[in-house]
């Protein structure tokens, strides 16, 4: 059984100074990569789910999602946590505990600070009360769509904050705003190492990184050492996904059935090629 709580990840990511890698699932063919990929490299992993990718684009639910990724985690003997990613409606969060998710994100990054800080703090107590645990934003990590909000200082998380943040809310990780955005880049990112440095002393909470598509891997290498413990991966992976089904379609197209059918294992290894090498980049 190798079902454990995301903490428990995060702990083993801290005691080897690196960071675990959180990628953004969508269906079996993600999940079971994730999770073989990660047996392979004999690496603790997290599964995320984001509220959007059901919401939007009904690929799944937090209710169907979570057995299935219990059952997977259950084949192998590295630690494999879920996780819900970015969600800012508490009744949604309650369904995804209720349903099994053991860690969820409460995303207020948007709110006025004292709001962000209000709510985060009702979501951890109450998850904390139902057996979870909640990952924060502090500061907020934009879009790099919005080609500013990387590189906008405004919305960075400052040091001087962060320990009151964290204890006033009791959040179990927090995810901090030093120069990334979520999505494809299209000026390469240049994380504020400094300023991370700055809050990985100012509190003792584990830091985590979104936006991690495109992000150089030296730069990743330095953020590791400098307190990151969970790096949130989502374009990239689903891009291989995409690009891998595109080839495939322009491969075979036509209306044999066996077609789809057979489109599961390409896509599989496709995206466990990718996985493994990106997951060389966590030393945990
Ligand atoms: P990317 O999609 O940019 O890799 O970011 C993923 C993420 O941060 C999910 O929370």
């Amino acid at each position: 059984m190798a079902f454990v709580k995301v903490s428990e990840v995060l702990r083993l990511a801290d005691e080897k100074n690196t960071s675990a890698i959180a990628f953004n699932c969508v269906d079996f063919n993600t999940v079971h990569s994730v999770i073989s990929v990660a047996e392979e490299l004999q690496k603790p992993v997290i599964v995320m789910l984001y509220p959007g990718h059901c919401i939007d684009n009904n690929w799944t639910t937090p209710q169907a999602f979570a057995p299935m990724v219990k059952a997977e985690a259950e084949k192998v003997k590295v630690p494999v946590a879920l996780h819900l990613d970015h969600s800012s409606d508490f009744e949604y969060i309650k369904g995804a505990i209720d349903a099994g998710f053991l860690s969820v994100m409460y995303d207020g990054s948007t709110l006025p600070a004292e709001e962000n800080a209000k709510n985060t703090k009702l979501v951890a107590d109450y998850a904390h009360a139902h057996g979870a645990e909640v990952e924060a934003e502090l500061g907020c990590v934009g879009f790099a769509a919005n080609e500013s909000d990387q590189s906008n200082e405004d919305m960075y998380t400052k040091p001087e904050t962060a320990k009151q943040f964290c204890d006033m809310t009791g959040c179990d990780s927090v995810a901090v705003a030093i120069g990334s955005a979520h999505g494809y880049y299209s000026k390469t990112p240049k994380l504020d190492l400094d300023r991370l440095k700055a809050i990985n002393e100012a509190t003792d909470t584990p830091l985590v990184l979104h936006g991690g598509s495109g992000i150089p891997n030296d730069q990743l290498e330095k953020a590791f050492k400098l307190g990151i413990n969970k790096f949130n991966v989502g374009t990239e992976f689903l891009g291989v996904y995409f690009k891998t089904v595109c080839k495939y379609a322009a491969q075979f197209g036509g209306d044999d059935k066996h077609i789809i059918l057979d489109m599961a294992i390409p896509v599989q290894e496709a995206l466990k090629a990718y996985l493994r090498e990106k997951m060389t980049l966590s030393h945990i």
